[in-house]
């Protein structure tokens, strides 16, 4: 009987985002599926708190704030040789055009581009990815298809990386490394809540309303985030599926 192609026994994957929301979704279902984790974002207790909730195996946490040049190659440098891995650091600010800082400008394009290019360039650059067993996937997001008002920045920087994501995929191919993307439209997580507190109440509604199949939990990121890091999709790259709810 053919090996099932959705196990991930004796493979190892980076989770960036992992304290929180779908980062932490993402190693609950990689560790179900018998994959290995090794977790980073800055908050050591809630990463901590993700490892609870995943199944028993020898993952690893290892906080970094990736904005930081020296914090990235630190975590690099302590990183095993990878089968994948899933870059879901992000945040939001929410500014309309005319109100955008410079501050916020930084803030968005480190977080939600820079990171996750410094990271994974760093990765090729020291070898840590296996050829032909090996798969990255970026969370984008809906918006860059469906933009919102107030969404200069996010909108910009998710396209920035969904820009470098199809060029990583170019560049690989060759190694057999394959790159996605995924583009979720509103799930339920701490960046949700913040979405609400940003505008209203009023507004997240409506946007629900929008999503035929309403809001999204983070299992509608995370299973099919375990699909691409899985062989199951060992013939797909350079795509960026979108997880709207229709
Ligand atoms: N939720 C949605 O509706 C939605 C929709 C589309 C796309 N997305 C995208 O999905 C990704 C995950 O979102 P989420 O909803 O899971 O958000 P979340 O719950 O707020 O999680 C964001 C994660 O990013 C980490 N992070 C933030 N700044 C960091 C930094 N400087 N260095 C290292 N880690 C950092 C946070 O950990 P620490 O605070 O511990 O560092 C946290 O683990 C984001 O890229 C977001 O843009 C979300």
């Amino acid at each position: 009987m053919q090996a099932n192609p959705f196990n991930l026994q004796g493979k190892t994957f980076l989770v960036t985002g992992a304290s929180s929301g779908l980062g932490r979704q993402i190693c609950v279902r990689i560790s179900e599926m018998n994959g290995t984790v090794i977790l980073t974002a800055r908050n050591l207790k809630r990463l901590e708190e993700t490892r609870q909730a995943m199944q028993p195996g020898d993952h690893s946490l290892i906080p970094a704030d990736l904005t930081s040049a020296e914090e990235t190659e630190n975590l690099v440098q302590k990183l095993p040789k990878l089968n994948g891995a899933a870059f879901s650091t992000g945040i939001s600010i929410i500014a309309p055009t005319g109100f955008i800082t410079q501050h916020d400008y930084n803030q968005t394009f480190q977080t939600n581009f820079e990171a996750s290019l410094m990271l994974s360039n760093q990765l090729i650059r020291k070898k840590k990815l296996i050829r032909d067993a090996c798969s990255l996937v970026f969370i984008s997001s809906i918006s860059t298809r469906y933009p919102f008002v107030g969404g200069a920045l996010y909108v910009s920087a998710k396209a920035a990386m969904e820009g470098y994501a199809r060029v990583l995929a170019i560049e690989l191919a060759h190694k057999g490394i394959r790159v996605n993307c995924v583009s979720p439209a509103f799930v339920k997580t701490q960046m949700l809540n913040q979405t609400a507190n940003d505008f209203s109440g009023e507004v997240v509604k409506k946007i629900e309303e929008k999503q035929l199949l309403g809001l999204g939990e983070p299992d509608d990121v995370a299973n099919p985030v375990v699909f691409f890091l899985s062989d199951a999709s060992k013939w797909v790259t350079a795509t960026n599926l979108i997880l709207g709810g229709g």
